[in-house]
């Protein structure tokens, strides 16, 4: 049996052969500085961020969708899998979808983590064929297609054809970097001290990038920065697209350049189907209308846009081993 990883920024998803996803945990370890004894994994670990006694972290290993500590990833993945496939499967093939233009360096690494658990054979997919897999969309076809992943750390943005990439993009700020701009407002405006997951549920819940109405608001809480005591403000939908706005705007900025840079003969069919959003972040309101706008094209949402990707790497493990008939670039690199 096969399996599929998405080694997301934010979320780890893990997918078996004939089974379907069987994982679905925030990217996060909680360990003792000094030992590197591991407490937690996942959601539980994403429920101590900024709660940790002193000596003890809880952070998120993969930065911008590449892999910052390379240990704390592979102790993190090798447990999630224990997890979900303990003695059932041995020496699995893996594959995995990585961002766009990873360096060879980048590339080794995310192989070392997910053959920790004892791979077999490790297949790396990048995120927008993934992604538009996931989508059902048939991208070994001379049909072209736009997509855009928007997650967490990165986003990746791709027009596929022929199994290919004929244009694509990798930002290095998506979802997490609008949470620290909500931190860094909130500080700013209101001398309040937030954390990084109060800022994201604010975002989830009242963030908006386009049009965003006025009677939205949310509860912040933290620490004055000047007292030291607890405090807290209600923020509306207006001020929070006053703090992510810049990043969504370097998000469409991205998804127009790649359009600039798309042959004309994919350009007739982008025009005809228009733009298919993925990742969590496209899940953000206004955000799909911001990139219509900007870009005259029908947008749409993936119904389960978080789990295209993981989708994606599932049916990628039905490629293995098969050689892409002449004209069509290989689907998955072999490592
Ligand atoms: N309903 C929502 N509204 C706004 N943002 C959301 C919503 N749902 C998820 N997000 C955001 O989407 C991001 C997570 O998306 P996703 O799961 O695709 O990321 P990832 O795959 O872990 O990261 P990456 O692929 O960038 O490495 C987070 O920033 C999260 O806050
Ligand atoms: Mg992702």
């Amino acid at each position: 049996m096969n399996i599929a990883i998405d080694l997301g920024s934010d979320r780890t998803r893990v997918y078996i052969e004939n089974k379907g996803k069987v994982l679905d945990e925030a990217s996060v370890i909680t360990y003792d500085v000094d030992t590197h004894e591991i407490f937690a994994v996942g959601d539980e670990a994403y429920a101590m961020i900024g709660k940790t006694p002193v000596g003890i972290r809880a952070a998120h290993p993969l930065d911008s969708g590449v892999i910052a500590q390379s240990d704390l990833v592979e102790e993190m993945v090798s447990i999630m899998l224990r997890e979900v496939c303990a003695a059932k499967i041995v020496n699995p093939r893996v594959v995995t979808a990585i961002p766009c233009k990873l360096t060879e360096v980048e590339k080794r690494a995310v192989v070392n983590a997910v053959s920790s658990f004892g791979a077999r054979k490790v297949y790396l997919i990048e995120t927008p064929k993934a992604a538009a897999l996931g989508c059902g969309m048939d991208i070994m076809s001379p049909h072209g297609v736009f997509i855009a992943d928007i997650g967490s750390g990165t986003a990746d943005i791709g027009v596929l054809s022929l199994g290919g990439i004929s244009a694509g993009k990798s930002v290095k700020h998506a979802g997490s970097a609008m949470d620290e701009e909500i931190v860094k407002f909130i500080r700013k405006k209101y001398n309040l001290i937030i954390g990084t997951n109060m800022a994201e549920s604010c975002k989830r819940a009242v963030g908006c990038v386009y049009e965003p109405t006025d009677d939205t608001s949310f509860r912040v809480k933290g620490r004055d920065a000047v007292s030291g005591l607890p405090r807290y403000v209600d923020v509306s939908g207006v001020e929070i697209m006053e703090a992510i706005s810049e990043i969504a705007n370097e998000i469409v900025t991205a998804i127009r350049d790649v359009l600039e840079q798309t042959p004309p003969e994919l350009i007739g069919d982008i025009y005809t189907d228009g733009i298919i959003l993925t990742g969590g972040l496209a899940k953000l309101q206004g955000l799909a209308k911001l990139v219509s706008v900007a870009t005259k094209l029908r947008v749409r949402v993936h119904k389960y846009a978080p789990d295209c990707v993981i989708m994606g790497c599932g049916k990628a493990i039905g490629f293995i081993g098969k050689e892409p008939s002449a004209g069509i670039s290989p689907l998955l690199m072999a490592y």
